[in-house]
């Protein structure tokens, strides 16, 4: 068979031609990087969390009328995506301060704030992913206004449903980032939500106990991840129990 063609390669995914044009293959990897990659490590079955996770919220969007780029999940680490116009954008919407937001401005972790709050950074590594405002957006040409005001509408529909699924499950979303592609029908734009949803993207702590269930586990060294995304998974339903390779049993 021959051998598929890379796109391109990042942190924790890698992207292959699909099957049709416009399709892309994303494979989920088990690295694992903190802080612009400066802290890494494997981190086994987290591809394979991250790859149910993300089709488990995609699907849903999809369902709810917010458009993604999601089409199927091919396997247990890869996924069928449209092939979208990435802007450079990582669009963040923060429900209570945390992380860069509580260093920032000095608010304590976990306050609830006012009203959702979407944040824009820059998405380029080199230059460590720089939080920039609407008007470096449009003058730079990164996204037009009107595409802004669909990135926003876009970033809040996406808070919602969140929210309220994992308010179900008992478990808070305190932030999450998302990327944002165009695509073109015939003459006329869209955009969609691409890239992944998954603990690796969002800051969720359970609501009872305040435990971190996301990537801040391996940031602050707080355990193990894989226990954390399984945690998420299992509440959510959508991983078989025993995810563990294991000896064949025999069934009485
Ligand atoms: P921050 O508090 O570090 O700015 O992160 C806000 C949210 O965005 C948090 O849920 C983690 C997520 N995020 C990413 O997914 N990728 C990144 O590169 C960064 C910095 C944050």
């Amino acid at each position: 068979m021959a051998r598929r063609t890379k796109i391109y390669e990042g942190k924790a995914k890698i992207m292959y031609e699909g099957p049709e044009p416009g399709t892309i293959v994303q494979y989920f990897k088990d690295d694992a990087t903190a802080f612009n990659a400066e802290k890494k490590a494997v981190i086994e079955g987290k591809g394979v969390l991250n790859n149910r996770l993300s089709e488990y919220f995609m699907t849903g969007l999809n369902l709810v009328g917010v458009p993604t780029h999601f089409i199927r999940r091919l396997n247990m680490r890869e996924q069928l995506v449209r092939s979208c116009e990435i802007i450079p954008l990582e669009v963040i919407v923060r429900n209570f301060a945390a992380g860069s937001l509580s260093k920032r401005l000095g608010i304590e972790e976990g306050t609830q704030l006012p009203r959702p709050i979407v944040e824009y950074c820059y998405k380029d590594d080199a230059l460590g992913d720089p939080l920039v405002s609407e008007e470096h957006i449009a003058a730079f040409g990164w996204a037009s206004p009107q595409d802004m005001d669909d990135v926003l509408s876009l970033a809040l529909r996406v808070n919602d449903f969140l929210t309220g699924v994992m308010y179900g499950v008992g478990i808070r979303v305190v932030d999450f980032k998302i990327e944002i592609g165009r695509v073109y029908d015939g003459d006329f734009q869209r955009l969609i939500v691409a890239d992944e949803i998954s603990p690796d993207s969002c800051r969720l702590w359970d609501i009872e106990t305040g435990q971190k269930l996301d990537k801040d586990v391996f940031r602050r060294d707080l355990g193990s991840l894989t226990d954390a995304y399984s945690e998420v998974a299992r509440r959510l339903g959508v991983m078989p129990k025993n995810t563990q390779v294991t000896k064949p049993t025999l069934i009485n």
